[in-house]
This record gives C-alpha cells, sequence and structure tokens, in this order.
C-alpha cells in the first residue's frame, strides 16, 4: 500500500489534508504580512476568504484541526486561575543602571571589561544596544515550531500558564517560518501602542466606563484575564528580545544575530537596535533614543545594553539573579507621585472651563511638571481627585501631563470633593453645559477677561497676524489695567501707552510699535484664523479663504454656502455664520481694517474645481520623506479634506512606518491603503 492509499483510507485524507496544509501556510503567511511587517500582499477580503475556506474544512473535518491552525487563535475556554508554569530555564532580571546620565553606560563598559581581564590597550567591547519596553516578559514555546505554550515570568522560577491569550495577538506567530527545532523557546515583551491605548481610552470614555491608568497596566491586566474573548479585545503588541530553552536550534555567534534569526522565523523585532562599540557607543545609543523616545509609539522606560558575543556573555556568567552581560539604562520615569496643592478651573479662549490639578513640582518625563489636566467634569469626578491628596502623574509622548490615579490610602481626613463651579471663575457669568457635551463654558463671552486675554493671545500668535514680543504677561498687563478691551484696541496702543506699564523699558516699547506695525499685513487665512471663530482651525481658515477669496464674502455667507466648503460640515458652518451674524465681531473686523490691518485678497475659487475636492484622507504613520504637517498642507491645497480618524468615509489612508491601529481599521473597512508614493502620484496627477 502506498502512501496516498493510508492517506485516502483516512476520514479526510489526499485533497483535503492538502489544502488545509496549504491554507495554514497561506494564512501564516499572510497574517505575517499584515500584523508584523505591516505589508500586506493581498485584501482583506481575500485573506477572509481563505480563513472561511479553512473553516468550513475544519468543521467538515474536525481530526484535521491543529493547535497552530489560524483559525484557533480565539476560542479559548473561560478558566478558573491560570495554571503554574515552571520555566525550564529560569527568567532573570536585569541590572538597572539609575543613574540617567552618561555615567550610567561608562560604569557599565567598565565592568564588562574588568571582569573580562581587558585592558586598556584592548579594543572596545561590541555591544548589542536595544530598547527597554514597558510591558510585561513572556516566554512563549515553540516546540518543532509551533507555539506549545506561553508563561507569564512571574517570579523568575515559576509563571502562569498565558498560552489562550497569548494566542489572540496577531503579532505572535503560531507556527515559525522555517523551523522544526524540538524547542525554541523566545522571550520578548507583550505591550500596547501608544495610540492603541488612548484609542481604548477614548471608547471607554465614550461609553462613560472607566479609562485605563497606562498601557502597561493595561496590557499586564489584559494578558492575565481569564477570557480570552476579553483579551482579543485589546490591541496588544510583541516584541522579541531573548531566548530560553533552546535544543537543535544552531545559536547565531552573536546577539544581534540571533534577533535577526528570530525576525527571519517570523516573530516581531523592533527596529531601533543597533551593535554599539564602547561606552562611547552605548552613550549615543542612549542619547539618540532619549531624544527620539516621545515620538516613539510605544513607551520605554529606558535602553538596554547586552555584550554582543554570546561566548563572551557565557564567560561573563551570571550573578545571582541577573547576568553579567546586560544592563538596563534607565530614562526619567513618566509617572511619578506628587500631591495635588490646588484645583483650579482655567477659562480657555472659547469659554471652556478645565479643572485643573496644581501639583507640587515634580520631574516626570524628563521636565518638570506642575499642573495637570483634569480634562471635565466627569473625569474629574471619576478620579475623584482631592486637594491634599496624592497622586500618581503621567507624561508621556507629547501629551499634557495628566492625573491617572489618586493614592486612596494616603487621603487626609476631611478632604473635600471637587465640584465644578457654576460661575465663571474669572468674570462671575454662568457657565453653563450644553446637553451632549462634556465641557462647561463661560457664558461671558469678550466680557470675561480671561476669554480676552485668550483671544488676544491667539490673534497675536505666530500662526496668526504674529505679534513679535506680545507674550502673556503683557498681554494680562493690558488687559487688566484696562488698556486694551478689543482686539481693534492693540493698533491704538502708543508708545507712550506701552512704555507708562510697570517694568516696560523704552526699548520693548519700542519694539512692541514696530511688531503691531509689522502684523498689520498679513494674510486673509491668518486673518480668518486669528479671529478665533469657534472650531475654525487654520485648515478651515485657509479651506474658507481659498473657497471665497475675499472676506466680505465669507462673512455674508449663508449656511448652505459655507456648507460648500470642504472640510466644513454643519457645526463647524452654523459656528462661522452665527459669528459673523453678531453686530460686535463685524465691527471688530471694521476696526481692526480701519486700523490698517491688510491683506491681498483673490479670487474666488471653489473647492469643486479642486482636483481632490470631496476626498478625505487619513494619515497614519511616519512617512519617509514628508512630515505629517507637509502631507496635510498639500492634501489640503488640492483640496482634500485630512481627519483624524478612519470611518467608512474615508477615501485613502495614507499609511508609512509604525502605522497602528487606524491601519488595521482601515483595512477592516476596506478603505484603500496608499503609501507616500502613491500619496505624491495622486497629489501629482491632481495638481499638476
Ligand atoms: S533582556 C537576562 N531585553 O526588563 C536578560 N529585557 O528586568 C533578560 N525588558 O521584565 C531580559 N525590554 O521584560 C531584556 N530589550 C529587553 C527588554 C527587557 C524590556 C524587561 C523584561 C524584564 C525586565 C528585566
Amino acid at each position: 500500500m502506498s502512501t496516498s492509499d493510508l492517506f485516502d483510507a483516512a476520514p479526510a485524507g489526499g485533497p483535503d489534508l492538502q489544502r488545509v496544509q496549504e491554507l495554514h501556510r497561506l494564512l501564516h503567511h499572510h497574517a505575517h504580512r499584515y500584523y508584523v511587517l505591516d505589508a500586506p500582499e493581498i485584501p482583506d477580503a481575500e485573506y477572509d476568504r481563505l480563513f472561511r475556506e479553512l473553516q468550513a474544512l475544519e468543521a467538515a473535518h474536525p481530526e484535521l484541526i491543529t493547535s497552530d491552525s489560524p483559525t484557533q487563535r480565539v476560542g479559548g475556554q473561560i478558566l478558573d486561575g491560570l495554571a503554574p508554569v515552571r520555566h525550564a530555564v529560569p527568567m532573570l532580571s536585569i541590572d538597572t543602571e539609575t543613574d540617567t546620565t552618561a555615567q550610567g553606560a561608562q560604569n557599565f563598559d567598565a565592568r564588562v571589561r574588568k571582569a573580562l581581564g581587558l585592558l586598556e590597550t584592548d579594543p572596545p567591547v561590541d555591544y548589542a544596544a536595544e530598547l527597554k519596553f514597558d510591558g510585561l516578559a513572556i516566554n512563549l514555546r515553540y516546540e518543532r515550531g509551533v507555539l506549545v505554550q506561553a508563561a507569564t515570568r512571574g517570579d523568575g522560577e515559576t509563571g502562569e500558564d498565558v498560552t489562550q491569550n497569548v494566542r489572540t495577538i496577531g503579532q505572535i506567530p503560531l507556527r515559525l517560518n522555517g523551523c522544526d527545532a524540538p524547542v525554541l523557546e523566545v522571550r520578548g515583551e507583550v505591550y500596547m501602542r501608544r495610540d492603541d491605548f488612548e484609542s481604548l481610552n477614548e471608547k471607554q470614555r465614550e461609553k462613560g466606563e472607566k479609562t485605563f491608568i497606562n498601557p502597561r497596566n493595561t496590557a499586564a491586566g489584559a494578558i492575565r484575564q481569564l477570557d480570552p474573548a476579553l483579551v482579543a479585545q485589546r490591541p496588544l503588541s510583541f516584541f522579541a528580545y531573548g531566548l530560553g530553552e533552546v535544543q537543535g536550534w544552531a545559536l547565531p555567534a552573536t546577539h544581534s544575530q540571533m534577533l535577526d534569526a528570530l525576525q527571519a522565523l517570523g516573530l516581531p523585532v523592533c527596529a531601533e537596535r543597533v551593535v554599539a562599540q564602547g561606552a562611547e557607543g552605548l552613550l549615543a545609543f542612549h542619547q539618540a533614543m532619549g531624544a527620539k523616545r516621545d515620538a516613539l509609539p510605544f513607551d520605554i522606560d529606558g535602553v538596554v545594553y547586552k555584550v554582543n558575543a554570546l561566548a563572551l556573555q557565557q564567560q561573563l556568567g551570571f550573578k545571582t539573579r541577573e547576568p553579567r552581560w546586560a544592563v538596563a539604562h534607565k530614562y526619567p520615569a513618566q509617572e511619578m507621585l506628587t500631591t495635588v496643592q490646588a484645583i483650579e478651573v482655567q477659562v480657555g479662549r472659547t469659554g471652556k472651563l478645565t479643572p485643573v490639578a496644581k501639583l507640587a513640582p515634580v520631574f516626570v518625563g524628563g521636565v518638570t511638571v506642575t499642573n495637570a489636566t483634569l480634562h471635565n467634569e466627569d473625569e474629574a469626578r471619576r478620579k475623584d481627585v482631592r486637594v491634599g491628596d496624592t497622586v500618581i502623574v503621567r507624561r508621556a509622548g507629547d501629551v499634557i501631563p495628566e492625573v491617572v490615579s489618586v493614592l486612596l490610602e494616603k487621603r487626609q481626613p476631611g478632604a473635600e470633593v471637587f465640584t465644578m463651579p457654576r460661575i465663571c471663575p474669572v468674570c462671575g457669568s454662568a457657565a453653563v453645559r450644553e446637553e451632549d457635551e462634556a465641557d462647561y463654558r463661560c457664558t461671558g463671552g469678550l466680557f470675561c477677561s480671561a476669554q480676552r486675554k485668550q483671544a488676544i493671545l491667539h490673534f497675536a500668535q505666530r500662526r496668526a497676524v504674529e505679534v513679535e514680543g506680545l507674550g502673556e504677561k503683557l498681554v494680562d498687563q493690558l488687559v487688566d489695567g484696562g488698556v486694551v478691551k478689543t482686539l481693534p484696541d492693540l493698533y491704538r496702543l502708543g508708545l507712550v501707552a506701552l512704555a507708562s506699564l510697570e517694568r516696560m523699558a523704552d526699548k520693548s516699547a519700542q519694539n512692541i510699535v514696530d511688531a503691531l506695525e509689522k502684523s498689520k499685513q498679513t494674510t486673509l487665512p491668518r486673518f480668518i484664523f486669528g479671529l478665533g471663530i469657534r472650531h475654525v482651525g487654520e485648515a478651515t481658515a485657509k479651506a474658507l479663504a481659498r473657497h471665497f477669496g475675499q472676506l466680505d464674502a465669507i462673512m455674508d455667507a449663508s449656511e448652505e454656502a459655507l456648507l460648500q466648503v470642504p472640510d466644513v460640515g454643519p457645526v463647524v458652518a452654523q459656528s462661522i455664520h452665527t459669528f459673523f451674524q453678531q453686530a460686535h465681531n463685524r465691527e471688530v473686523v471694521e476696526q481692526l481694517r480701519a486700523c490698517g490691518v491688510h491683506w491681498e485678497e483673490g479670487e474666488p475659487s471653489p473647492a469643486a474645481q479642486l482636483p481632490l475636492a470631496g476626498k478625505t484622507f487619513v494619515l497614519t504613520g511616519t512617512l519617509p520623506t514628508l512630515s505629517r504637517e507637509q502631507a496635510k498642507e498639500m492634501l489640503e491645497a488640492a483640496g482634500a479634506k485630512v481627519a483624524g480618524s478612519v470611518s467608512k468615509k474615508t477615501d485613502y489612508v495614507v499609511a508609512g512606518e509604525e502605522a497602528g491601529s487606524k491601519l488595521d481599521k482601515a483595512r477592516d473597512l476596506g478603505v484603500t491603503v496608499i503609501d507616500e508614493a502613491g500619496l505624491q502620484a495622486l497629489l501629482g496627477g491632481a495638481v499638476g
């Protein structure tokens, strides 16, 4: 009897088995292209078709279901608890160099050189330098290339079995590419990207549910969940950085080659890594990544240096719990404890009231923080921050510092619950919260000096008409002293009035007068933006100027006419219309013109004539040559609208490197995804 006879005799032999194997191969390949490389070769619909074909075959022949089948990612049972797993090779920790200065790298290099018995005249040691990801460590056990177990680190000797949950992470291969080693344990970090974390919290806020504290806690909590279906809803990611038990897999000579090899097996390995020579090389990496830290799509709390040659690693060996060949070199923490000295309510340009916690100064994420936003009433109430409380502040990336939680056990008796004032703390006008809005607003308008100050600063800023030197302190003096009540008053300020202000030297007064004179020559978009109409940012101001060409046309436009402008929806159209309907606003415009503020007016160029009119784009990730701002401007100039999130109405998603959940969403919705070259082609074809 031949082998094929044997298969024919089996319940699901020959063609079915072959097709199942072929589908495994195809689906593994395409999942890797999609999740790890972020470079799919086939449309989602085709992937789904293959997936459903496999599901159908497996339903007909359950005996063909294997644990590495792409259909087996989700679908685990709800567990009573997580089973203990004893690690074949203990999961060690790393020595931490808390000296965040250059000394940290020098100390480590000196220790390594000493332990290796190197002389000063010997050449520098090669190190693998990589990022210290802020997530949780996981051991992935592959047997004959198939993922059979995933475990947390636990105490290093014994962790917890989280296989079911880890299987839901699309980036983690269920089967390695061309690896049939009896045992290959891969170690790495499960983490959550910042944008995924922000959108998860945004969804929680929309649902009125509790927000998550930070990406690390969220990732760690998700991995230890007992219901894998819940885990599947948390967008988790993974980076490999090391090995555990290995049998039958040839080790490369260096750590960095080992990471290359893991990458070739289909595992995600972070691209931000180098082989560095000596302390100097380590330091350069520490500084480069420190500068890049805020721009990375995920949190790191430092960098890790590892002696690159595995032979030298072995020679160096271990202390009790840490290897001598590795060290973590930290950055300033992104979360710190401090106390709340007061809760102030600030009034923004549009009258929005924002509760702000005034903090005892604390160094977080590389800067000294004294204020942290509490967002709005609902958020402040959910977090229940009170004066005197000890709180955790977080500052990561470019986001405004935030109070993430309160240490309740440290609360002083009698600490009072914070309530939003019902009157504006600055002008005493009523503060109201409109239905469906999260914010309270002062109804005082330009009667409110806080709004007046903000309105002047907004008008004078660089992106508007630009009055150099007109900063917060001066505006405070001018408004509080009653010298400036409206925008045109600025242009009526004489040298004498300015010079008579406290702490104002004659020369600075002259500089302000000159700057005011210079600001009179402006452009229509800058002027419109500078007026501070609610919902009218720079992009909308540009679109309005382009569409109507002249200010009077904008001032007299009906809501219907405004709706014809790209980037203008009903809310924005109403806001612009209402603004110019009000006599006092028209008066301000007239007086500014009378004071000599001017610009060149253009011909109307209705959006419909622009090549990308009516098209909506979303930008995500880092483009190879264009900054996000540049891409946005080019698109807007061609009449396109650039939106912040992907929906069914999106026409194109322009994706660069490290694109995140927006790209996933685009694929889910079947939105066309293009890269920078595709964008240039569209613009070239459109504009040229
Ligand atoms: S190597 C023997 N590399 O830091 C060395 N660890 O205390 C084993 N971590 O919980 C670890 N990024 O999860 C290594 N690039 C990296 C890392 C890293 C983050 C975490 C790891 C562990 C802790 C070490």
